[in-house]
């Protein structure tokens, strides 16, 4: 049992954000905005698809951690969907508007996804997403203790705080997906090619929003590689093992550390 914690956390986010796209590191900070801007769609989808195969989890526990995983994942999008239309106020109406078009697209793949797809491929997909964010976070907390990164300019705004809430408690969850496809689908070789189809899909989306902020900044609107790769490859690319287990990764202190500072 993974014992979580639902939090319920809402930021007061000021009207003027000012460290969201501050021209330090374009690349890197619009890849945040972009993965911020699919959350009200993604996250909702992995509610949705435990929801349908709540009924179908034969170990108690492992239905409890999946009800917990369903109420941190809710506080993460609706704390998202706030700041998201707080930035795209401060875009502008032509930038969100194109933005827009992609959001929707996205939307639209994932209720397709409930709708007409299997418990395995819905299942694989919630996987394969956790799993690479487990890494992605693991990737960002061990940056942040070697002073790169989040706080490294020696703020740490509510875009940050956002996301460093975000991050820990992804890393506290991160068993819960892959239990969840261990105890009802179990094969392996799916469970690699099926998150990397899922990891593709995800990343097109934020792909193609992350051109538009890009442009929207005067930068070249470039396909970049996700900036948290760089030092995080080999525990990205650990994942697809077949012995990949992600309750015996070593979290960082920091982890611990943020998510003290948010009462139950
Ligand atoms: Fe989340
Ligand atoms: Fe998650």
């Amino acid at each position: 049992m993974a014992d979580l914690t639902v939090r319920k956390v809402k930021f007061e986010f000021p009207d003027e954000l000012d460290d969201v796209l501050p021209g330090v590191d374009p690349v890197g900070e619009s890849y945040l905005v972009a993965f911020s801007l699919t959350m009200p769609y993604l996250e909702p989808y992995l509610i949705r698809t435990y929801r349908s195969i709540l009924d179908d989890i034969t170990d108690e526990a492992l239905a409890a951690d999946v009800r917990d995983f369903i109420g941190q994942e809710a506080q993460h999008f609706q704390n998202h969907r706030r700041i998201n239309t707080i930035i795209k106020g401060q875009l502008g109406d032509d930038v969100a508007d194109e933005l827009q078009v992609f959001e929707d697209r996205l939307d639209a793949d994932y209720r397709r996804f409930n709708a007409e797809r299997s418990r395995r491929f819905n299942l694989v997909y919630a996987e394969g997403f956790e799993a690479m964010t487990c890494a992605m976070a693991m990737t960002m907390f061990d940056d942040a203790a070697a002073g790169e990164g989040m706080g490294a300019d020696g703020r740490f705004g509510p875009w940050q705080q956002l996301w460093a809430w975000h991050a820990a408690e992804e890393i506290e969850h991160r068993t819960v997906a892959f239990n969840v496809y261990e105890h009802l689908e179990g094969n392996w070789a799916y469970r690699a090619t099926g998150a990397l189809r899922a990891q593709g899909h995800f990343h097109r989306a934020v792909d193609n929003m992350q051109r538009v902020l890009l442009a929207s900044q005067g930068e070249p609107r470039k396909h970049h590689v996700p900036p948290w790769l760089r030092n995080g490859r080999s525990r990205y690319l650990r994942t697809f093992r077949p012995g990949y287990d992600p309750g015996a990764l070593e979290q960082n202190p920091l982890v611990d550390t943020i998510l003290a500072g948010y009462a139950a």
